[in-house]
Order: structure tokens, then C-alpha cells, then sequence
């Protein structure tokens, strides 16, 4: 069994793009600027937003972090999504989601220019991932994607289980397991809450990815042996022994489903970190093309 170590690559990732920001600083050329909007006070959003932000002055990436209180209206974020448009020196921005329940969520990806999309959200890069053309890849599934490419993960004809439809993981991940190419070439199922049967579904599976945010709901026994799994799930379980208070924890019974695995990636330290490396990615990305 193989740990697919999230925290490691995601450093030599983050060292790589660290690289070419010095080779940009040395010829005196403008750094990557990625901005992270945030409304509302979410413990669990606030952090991310920080690890985001955090990460970008490590590699020497400049940022923005646009914190809006959880009142904000719609228009009001949404002049602040026009102003990010319209801003020559910021070339990536993100909407940290979910958002405050006054406020359409659609609307606001709706907003954001498509060029500085580097969460890969607006309908516009998401067909164009779909139609296998170059666009930001949602940083989630691009990190897992990365993951199985340096470890050499199989996937040309696995059948792939993604257990989760959700917009910024399930749904492109299934997608993108099914495109020509490696890491792709998968047969893929999509599975959800309406979903009958689905250990029936699970233990047929070679590669299971699943992100649903249920603790420990990928027993051993949905699980064939040697399959690989991929755990995305991230959820904080409170826990007042602990110095924060809470624990984080993933969808798979790691102890007992790892025994049966062939690779697997551990939470926290999995696809999480992978998630930030390949954000950080995105934006260098949008950098060049601005420059270009
Ligand atoms: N909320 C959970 N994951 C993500 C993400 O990848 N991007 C944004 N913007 N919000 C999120």
C-alpha cells in the first residue's frame, strides 16, 4: 500500500512554482497576484481562505484577501467582482463558497471574468474543461489528477466510483477521469444521494473518489482489494481534548479500508493540501496569459 502524500507533493509543487517566481522577480517582471474574497465569518471558510493566502506569500506571489461581513448584499459583492475584473494587477481571483444565503451563488460565478477564473468555476471554463480545452482545471480535481500523475496511478480503463456531485469536485472529477489522456481514460461512474445500492457499485470499483463529507462512510467491506481510494472529504469533528477544539477527519474508515488499498491518501495531508498547490498553479497560469 501506497500513501499518496498530499503534504509532500504539494510542497515540491509549491517549490517548482517557487521557482519561477524568483525567474520572473530576476527579470524584473510583475509577480502573480491571486485576490481571495470571503463573506461571512465561516470558521472552517476563514481558514482555507487564510491556508490560500498564507501560501501565496511563502512563494512569493502577491495577494488580496477581500474579507466582507456577512450581511453583504448581492450587489455589493458583485461591484466588488467588477472591480476585481477590472484591475490590471490582479490576475486570479477566487469567491470563497459557500456563500451567505442572501446572495446567488450562480450569479456570482456568472460575474467573474473567465480569464481570471482560477477556481475554474465560470460555466464558461467548466464547458471548456468538458470539450478537452485549455482552461483552469477546479483546483480540487486538478490536485487530484496531479496526485495520480506523479505517483503513476493506473487509470486507462479503471472503472472510477466518484461518490459526490457537487460542482467543485464530484462533477468535474467525473469528467475528467473520463477525458483521453492520462490520468483519464477511466470508465466512470457518478453516484449521489440517490443512489441505489451503492456498495454493490463501490466493490466493483478500481479507483474510488469520494467527496461527500460524511466521516468514515467508505467502510472496508464497499471496497475491492488493491483498489485505490481517494478521499476528499474534510470534515472538523468537535473534540474538546483537542487544542483547537476539533479534529479533522475524511470520508474513509482509513485504519481498515488502508489494509485493503493500494494506494491511498490520507486526511488531513491528502487531496487538501493538493487543492492550495494547484490554485497557486492556476494563477501563475493566468499570469502568463495576461503577460502573453
Ligand atoms: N469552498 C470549498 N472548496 C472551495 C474551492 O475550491 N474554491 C472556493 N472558492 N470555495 C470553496
Amino acid at each position: 500500500m501506497t500513501i499518496l502524500d498530499g503534504k509532500k507533493t504539494s510542497n515540491d509543487i509549491k517549490n517548482e512554482i517557487k521557482a519561477e517566481v524568483d525567474k520572473m522577480k530576476a527579470n524584473g517582471e510583475k509577480v502573480p497576484h491571486l485576490a481571495a474574497v470571503i463573506v461571512g465569518n465561516d470558521g472552517a471558510s476563514l481558514t482555507y481562505v487564510g491556508s490560500k493566502v498564507r501560501a501565496c506569500e511563502r512563494i512569493g506571489f502577491e495577494s488580496t484577501l477581500i474579507k466582507m461581513s456577512s450581511t453583504t448584499s448581492e450587489i455589493e459583492l458583485l461591484d466588488k467582482i467588477e472591480d476585481l475584473n477590472n484591475n490590471d494587477d490582479i490576475d486570479g481571483f477566487i469567491v470563497q463558497l459557500p456563500l451567505p444565503p442572501q446572495i446567488d451563488t450562480q450569479k456570482v460565478l456568472l460575474a467573474v471574468d473567465p480569464d481570471k477564473d482560477v477556481d475554474g468555476f465560470h460555466p464558461t471554463n467548466f464547458g471548456k474543461m468538458a470539450l478537452d480545452m485549455s482552461t483552469f482545471i477546479p483546483a480540487t480535481p486538478f490536485g487530484i489528477l496531479e496526485l495520480m500523475e506523479r505517483y503513476q496511478v493506473d487509470t486507462a480503463g479503471k472503472h472510477t466510483v466518484v461518490i459526490g456531485r457537487s460542482h467543485i469536485v464530484g462533477r468535474p472529477m467525473s469528467i475528467l477521469m473520463g477525458r483521453k489522456g492520462f490520468p483519464g481514460n477511466s470508465t466512470v461512474t457518478l453516484t449521489h444521494s440517490h443512489t441505489k445500492n451503492i456498495t454493490q457499485i463501490t466493490s466493483q470499483a478500481d479507483i474510488i473518489i469520494t467527496a461527500l463529507g460524511v466521516p468514515g462512510f467508505l467502510k472496508a467491506e464497499m471496497v475491492k482489494d488493491d483498489a485505490v481510494i481517494i478521499d476528499v472529504g474534510i470534515t472538523r469533528v468537535p473534540d474538546e481534548t483537542r487544542e483547537r477544539g476539533y479534529y479533522i477527519t475524511g470520508d474513509v474508515d482509513f485504519e481498515e479500508v488502508s489494509k485493503k488499498a493500494s494506494f491511498i491518501t490520507p486526511v488531513p495531508g491528502g487531496v487538501g493540501p493538493m487543492t492550495i498547490a494547484m490554485l497557486l498553479k492556476n494563477t501563475l497560469l493566468a499570469r502568463e496569459r495576461h503577460r502573453a
